[in-house]
């Protein structure tokens, strides 16, 4: 399958981010979202990301010009996405709107459309019932910082066809990232790996073991990892992180993966990291 025209719904973090790798290596890509302010946001993210690349001298001064010229905001849904070979939706993490998005993307585009969610749990299996064209539905499921960061989980769902998987797989090589294939299983590989972790660490916080700043400490200089996984709770949003344990514990059904009670409280009390300027740290 011949995969051209990208269409990529959600102009926040994750789809800012989508939209700008898949036209820094030549596609077309139209970015959907509802409001002007939201594609401005989003357009202006892709425009300092690429100046960083160009200062750090990734890109070329004309190769960003050329990445941002591909890249066509629109908040036209069905104009959006009608042409596209391939849909990637990076909508909030919400079941009522992704349904909503499914149901719309299932009349709007072509019947061999591919519909490839960046959801960080919900279901696959689910999407492709929402869109009742499983066959076509599969899981790309990218790490932030997009442009920065090697990784998709490939997921495929209960019905996922081989052809959408290969097509899928392969592009995400063509645009230089690492496709790792994984079933559709809550949390698929990296949520139900990494978010427990993040999870004990705020339950050290919460019984007093050590400070944010020292357990961050713990993590970084003792198994080199990047970020300590209380600055990264941060990063991520403190909301996506409950929301990914109570999706692990839901469905995995094994109290291992309760969220920790510190957790829910700060999310209840609006700290939810970076984007609301405090979590863990103040921002
Ligand atoms: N766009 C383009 N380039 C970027 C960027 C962006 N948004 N953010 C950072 N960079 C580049 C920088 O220019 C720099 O490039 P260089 O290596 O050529 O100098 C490089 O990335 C490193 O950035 P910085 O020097 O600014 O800062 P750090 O060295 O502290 O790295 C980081 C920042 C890349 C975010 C690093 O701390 C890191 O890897 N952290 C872990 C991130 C992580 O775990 N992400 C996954 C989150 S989980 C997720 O997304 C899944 C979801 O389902 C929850």
């Amino acid at each position: 399958m011949n995969i051209q025209r990208i269409s990529v719904i959600g102009a926040g973090t994750m789809g800012n981010g989508i939209a700008h790798v898949f036209a820094q290596n030549g596609f077309s890509v139209s970015l959907v979202d509802v409001t002007e302010s939201a594609l401005q946001k989003g357009i202006e993210t892709i425009r300092q990301n690429l100046s960083r690349q160009v200062k750090k001298a990734v890109l070329s001064e004309a190769d960003a010009t050329a990445t941002l010229g591909r890249i066509t905001p629109t908040t036209g849904f069905v104009s959006g996405v009608e042409h596209a070979d391939l849909v990637v939706e990076a909508v909030a993490e919400n079941n009522d709107i992704k349904s909503q998005v499914y149901h719309s993307l299932a009349e709007a585009t072509k019947p061999s459309a591919i519909l490839a969610s960046n959801t960080s749990s919900i279901s696959i299996t689910w999407l492709g019932a929402q869109s009742k064209r499983a066959g076509n539905v599969i899981g790309m499921h990218f790490f932030n910082p997009v442009p920065v960061m090697k990784l998709v989980e490939i997921v495929r769902g209960y019905e996922t066809s081989d052809t959408t998987y290969q097509a899928v797989f392969a592009l995400a090589e063509k645009i230089g990232k690492s496709p790792v294939t994984v079933q559709d299983y809550p949390g698929f590989v990296s949520n139900r790996i990494l978010m427990p972790m993040i999870n004990e660490a705020i339950y050290c916080v919460m019984e007093g073991v050590a400070t944010p700043q020292d357990i961050d400490m713990v993590m970084r200089l003792g198994m080199a990892h990047p970020m300590g996984p209380l600055a990264l709770a941060d990063f991520i949003g403190l909301d996506v992180c409950l929301s990914i344990m109570d999706v692990l514990h839901r469905g995995i059904g094994d109290d291992k993966y309760r969220p920790c009670p510190l957790l829910r409280n700060m999310v209840t009390a609006g700290l939810l990291g970076k984007k609301s300027g405090k979590g863990f740290y103040s921002y």
